[in-house]
């Protein structure tokens, strides 16, 4: 009678837990597909440097909260997102800031497929930070992520259109107000993801007859920050999301080995771990267990918080490199199903053509006296 009561009693209890997390089980479950050689081929093929340097043209500006250029750069991301079909939210609000005062803040939240039961979160900031006496147009910091992150929904956007009917969808987060505007502490930082971070979370909803909070439904942020120049390092910073780094560091070594990095002397990823704390856009989500990916290069580049952090340390090939890798993972975890550069429906009649030509040619001179 006791040891059965005892297993009863923990079946429950597993029962409980198991029901209480569907969705985290459903993450904790997951598992990626592998890309095939063709699926890094075709991605590669569609990098788009010149739509990245488009944005930037656009984007590279000082962008200060409440100024014109903030303005300019939300509506510019909003419009190419929709333009994308993507359907896009505006998390839009008010805060008190030192210097300024009031500020209206607005986060772009943006999606290929609402419907989806949980979702791959990539994110960047799209603020820059103010300066006094300097004019700061934050290349690294981040308008570059923001362009990647854009050339991500530009590149893999029928792709992402075919999948619909997955469980797993991609979102983009381009988190406003990520700098401090006079001294970074948790009450002059990170406005728009500490807004963001509260909004999901207190937005529940009954799913299997599960009370469930948008928050939930993440499966993992992958922050994005302080890339575009030459030759960074990023570790692993989470034990609880080191397999999806890992597999980061897999897909370089295998984009590697066939030729598909330009200019690749040495890894980005690093099989190393740090689990020292940066302080960033993921914290208010790492609070409430939301799993982290921080894609940021450590140690930071001298360029970090100067007027140098422009257009000039900007390296396009990695760039290209890292949203390439980034390509290959998204569509590994998300099981895409990519269709090879037209090569699959290619006319195979020109090829007939050229061969029987050559064949009456050979023919001829051979045979024909
Ligand atoms: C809550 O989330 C649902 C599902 O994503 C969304 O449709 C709805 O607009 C959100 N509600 C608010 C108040 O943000
Ligand atoms: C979910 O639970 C919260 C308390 O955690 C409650 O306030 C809310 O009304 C519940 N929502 C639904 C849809 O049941």
């Amino acid at each position: 009678m006791y040891v059965p009561l005892l297993n009863f009693l923990l079946f429950s209890v597993i029962l409980r837990l198991g029901a209480t997390n569907f969705l985290k089980s459903a993450r904790e479950r997951h598992q990626n597909q592998v890309a095939s050689t063709e699926d890094f081929r075709y991605l590669a093929a569609s990098s788009d440097p010149n739509y990245i340097n488009k944005v930037l043209d656009n984007i590279l500006v000082p962008r200060v909260v409440g100024t014109p250029n903030h303005e300019k750069v939300f509506k510019y991301i909003k419009k190419e997102l929709r333009l994308l079909n993507w359907h896009v939210d505006v998390d839009e609000f008010m805060d008190k800031v030192p210097i300024f005062g009031n500020l209206k803040f607005k986060n772009i939240v943006a999606t290929h497929n609402p419907q989806a039961e949980r979702y791959l979160v990539l994110a960047c900031h799209y603020d820059s930070k103010y300066f006094k006496d300097i004019e700061f147009v934050g290349a690294i910091d981040s308008a570059v992520p923001c362009a990647m992150m854009l050339e991500i929904a530009k590149t893999l956007s029928q792709d992402l259109q075919k999948s619909k009917n997955k469980n797993v969808a991609l979102k983009l987060v381009f988190f406003d107000g990520e700098e401090a505007f006079e001294n970074w502490g948790p009450h002059d930082s990170i406005y728009g993801a500490k807004h963001l971070a509260r909004t999901l979370h207190s937005n529940r909803s009954l799913i299997n007859g599960e009370n469930v909070s948008e928050l939930d439904k993440i499966d993992m942020l992958a922050l994005l920050d302080l890339i575009g120049f030459r030759n960074p390092q990023f570790l692993n910073f989470f034990e609880n999301t080191k397999r999806w780094f890992l597999r980061l560091i897999e897909i370089e070594n295998t984009l590697h080995e066939m030729n598909l990095l330009k200019n690749h002397y040495s890894n980005y990823f690093l099989a190393r771990s740090s689990y020292g704390r940066i302080e960033d856009d993921h914290l208010p989500f790492l609070k409430r267990n939301v799993p982290i990916l921080h894609v940021i290069s450590t140690p930071f580049p001298p360029e970090w918080h100067t007027a140098k952090d422009n257009r000039d340390i900007v390296d396009m090939d990695t760039v290209v490199n890292i949203n390439l890798i980034l390509k290959g993972f998204i569509s590994e975890y998300l099981h895409l199903s990519l269709h090879p550069p037209d090569a699959s429906n290619e006319n195979p009649i020109p090829i007939i053509i050229v061969f029987l030509c050559a064949l009456t040619f050979f023919i001829y001179k051979n045979f024909v006296k």
